[in-house]
């Protein structure tokens, strides 16, 4: 009896802790954009959802005149589809609209801050939207607030929208809708020639977590020289993953509140002498690729084909390969593990990808999930 008692005992335990792991909110955030423009090439239905929690669709735009989204027949056709097919897979993942990105005007988003009327008719729009399609919440990707008097209407923009969304959901009885935000990969602009830093008190209160970007720290704009573009650590500049992810938690974001970005996509450039070839290394312009942009399965195939000499720089964390004159800067499995070792060590909410399609063979979002889960 006794023993009986023992192993009931024991089973009711595991039960329970088995009970309460499943019903916290989610321990990590692994997140993917997914862009609407590959839909024909990936559709939602090609995601596999064990290697990610959230997936953004990207993106809708903002009209400049009425501040309302604006919704494409490309959109209105892709939207539910996204939504019900990545709830519906084992496991599901939550679905959020990304508004806005790297090509969306940053004018749009000022101007629509800037003005009560203006916010408030976005911010209808922005629940209308979400619910109509199904998504979990928003992801605003403003690039970029372009000073003090932006960032301090993104606050008064993220009070509203969490005020809002939490009225929404006592009168609809739903789950509350998420808010998140993209953002540059460091706390404040420093580099800039106008300084202005991210409203982080805001961002503490009314934002579920923000989404540094930390990749495109060099590239075609820099012609001279070879550079890691997504680097964890630099010992000569502030340029890095490690400063950016250190400055938000500095400036008061708790660090659950911050997902890191990583890239499916690297940078290239011509070598001025092929046998120079490190990072920082003398260049005539840019290499292979969109204006040296070459996605991560490109690169793989890029290399293949030109029997590339490959090197994992462990003291930048980044990976490079060069062939004759072609060098190009990504990430390959072992800089994306040690990234996101660090985004664990560093108890960070998670880690995010720009952009799904870009994998090769999801090598690299399997790669971030594994080495997540790894009991350490
Ligand atoms: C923005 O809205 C206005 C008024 O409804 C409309 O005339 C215009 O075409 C819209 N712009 C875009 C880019 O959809
Ligand atoms: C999504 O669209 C695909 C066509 O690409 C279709 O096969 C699938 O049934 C749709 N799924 C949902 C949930 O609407
Ligand atoms: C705010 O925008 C509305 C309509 O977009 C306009 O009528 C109003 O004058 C604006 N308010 C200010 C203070 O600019
Ligand atoms: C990096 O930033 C710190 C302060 O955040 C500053 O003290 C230091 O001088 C900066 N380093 C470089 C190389 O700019
Ligand atoms: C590829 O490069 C390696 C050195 O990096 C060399 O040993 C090998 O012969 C090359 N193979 C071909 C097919 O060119
Ligand atoms: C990443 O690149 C380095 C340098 O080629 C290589 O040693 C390492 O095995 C690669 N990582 C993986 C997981 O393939």
């Amino acid at each position: 009896m006794a023993a009986q008692n023992l192993v009931l005992l024991f089973l009711v335990t595991v039960l329970s802790c088995f009970i309460a792991g499943a019903t916290s909110a989610p321990p990590v955030i692994k997140g993917g954009y997914w862009p609407s423009w590959r839909a024909d090439t990936d559709p939602p239905s090609t995601i596999p959802t064990s290697y990610f929690t959230h997936l953004f669709y990207a993106f809708v735009g903002v009209n400049a005149t009425t501040y309302k989204l604006t919704i494409t027949s490309t959109d209105a056709q892709w939207m539910r589809n996204f939504t019900s097919t990545v709830h519906r897979k084992k496991p599901p993942s939550k679905a959020l609209l990304s508004l806005g990105g790297g090509n969306a005007s940053p004018t749009t988003f000022s101007n629509m801050a800037t003005n009560a009327s203006n916010r408030a008719t976005f911010i209808a729009s922005t629940i209308q939207v979400a619910r109509k399609y199904g998504f979990d919440g928003i992801d605003l990707d403003w690039e970029f607030p372009k000073d003090d008097q932006d960032m301090s209407n993104l606050a008064v923009l993220f009070r509203e929208w969490r005020t809002a969304f939490e009225k929404e959901a006592r009168a609809s009885r739903r789950p509350r809708l998420l808010i998140s935000a993209a953002v540059y990969f460091a706390s404040s602009f420093f580099l800039s020639d106008v300084k202005r830093a991210y409203p982080v008190n805001a961002i503490r209160r009314y934002v579920d977590f923000v989404s540094p970007m930390c990749y495109d720290y060099h590239g075609s704009w820099e012609p001279s020289a070879t550079g890691a573009q997504a680097l964890l650590y630099d010992s000569t500049s502030n340029i890095s993953t490690s400063y950016g992810i250190q400055s938000w938690i500095r400036a008061g974001v708790p660090p659950k509140k911050l997902v890191m970005g990583l890239p499916l996509y690297g940078r290239t450039w011509k070598l001025k002498d092929p046998n120079v070839h490190g990072i920082g290394a003398p260049a005539v312009g840019v290499g292979p690729g969109d204006n040296g942009v070459l996605l991560y399965f490109q690169i793989v195939e890029f290399n293949a084909a030109n029997n590339a000499t490959e090197e994992f720089d462990k003291k930048t964390v980044s990976t490079y390969s060069y062939a004759g004159t072609n060098w190009l800067g990504y990430d390959n499995a072992t800089s994306i593990r040690y990234k996101v070792e660090f985004a664990r060590e560093r108890r960070l909410g998670g880690y995010f990808f720009w952009a799904l399609g870009y994998d090769k063979d999801w090598t690299l979002t399997k790669e971030a999930s594994r080495t997540w889960n790894r009991r350490y």
